[in-house]
């Protein structure tokens, strides 16, 4: 399963990247509002760090506007991916940008029916947000389970992200059911790599080694 960093901060990114583990990155308007940056400096920083897809979100409505949007932001740069809420005027311009081979992103998918219909326009990743889901008493990753088991019968090129993920539980329940890609806030990162013994074996190791004869 790839990992994407869901976040705007170059500061986690730069770490996170120098880890070796990420594949790319998400960012949505909440995100990239927490930094105090103009967007296009944002991305273009990340875009400069992580070798992988960067994903930027339209905020217009319609259409037009969100195929505007979208071709603009993918001149910033070629790891760019095109964020599109997945609303009927998000479908058309999904199947518009990807029939100019841009790649897009259908974000606030909440069923297995909004990610057929994102495969079907084409696009390139869809983001069903489980911890949402899971917040109004939902199961959420029991979406990962059916999109994952839809896709399979069909040949879309449309990959599975795992989005809203809020702690490393959420990441082995969506590696288990094969999801493509999870997104991942940097402490759910951080939480994945900590567990208790290894750190209290590490100390142990560490300790014995002052007794061997130098
Ligand atoms: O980037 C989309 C998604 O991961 C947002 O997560 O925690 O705001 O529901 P959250």
């Amino acid at each position: 399963m790839k990992l994407f960093l869901d976040t705007a901060n170059i500061g986690e990114i730069r770490e996170a990247w120098g880890w070796g583990v990420i594949d790319g990155v998400t960012t949505n308007p909440s995100l990239v509002s927490k930094e105090g940056r103009k967007f296009e400096d944002v991305l273009r920083e990340v875009c400069s760090i992580v070798d992988g897809p960067v994903s930027a979100e339209v905020v217009s409505t319609d259409h037009e506007g969100m195929v505007k949007e979208g071709r603009a932001l993918a001149r910033i740069n070629r790891r760019i991916v095109v964020k599109v809420p997945m609303t009927a005027e998000g479908l058309r311009a999904t199947k518009t940008l990807s029939s100019e081979t841009i790649r897009t992103n259908v974000t606030l998918v909440f069923s297995a029916n909004q990610a057929l219909l994102a495969a079907k326009a084409g696009a390139t990743f869809v983001s069903p947000f489980i911890g949402r889901l899971d917040d109004v008493g939902n199961e959420g990753m029991q979406i990962i389970e059916d999109i994952v088991a839809s896709y399979s019968h069909y040949s879309y090129r449309t990959e599975v992200l795992v989005a809203s993920v809020r702690h490393p539980v959420h990441l082995v329940q969506a590696a288990k059911l094969g999801a493509h890609i999870a997104t991942l806030p940097f402490p759910v990162l951080k939480s994945m790599i900590r567990h208790p013994l290894t750190d209290i074996g590490l100390e142990r190791f560490l300790k014995d080694w002052e007794r061997v004869p130098k």
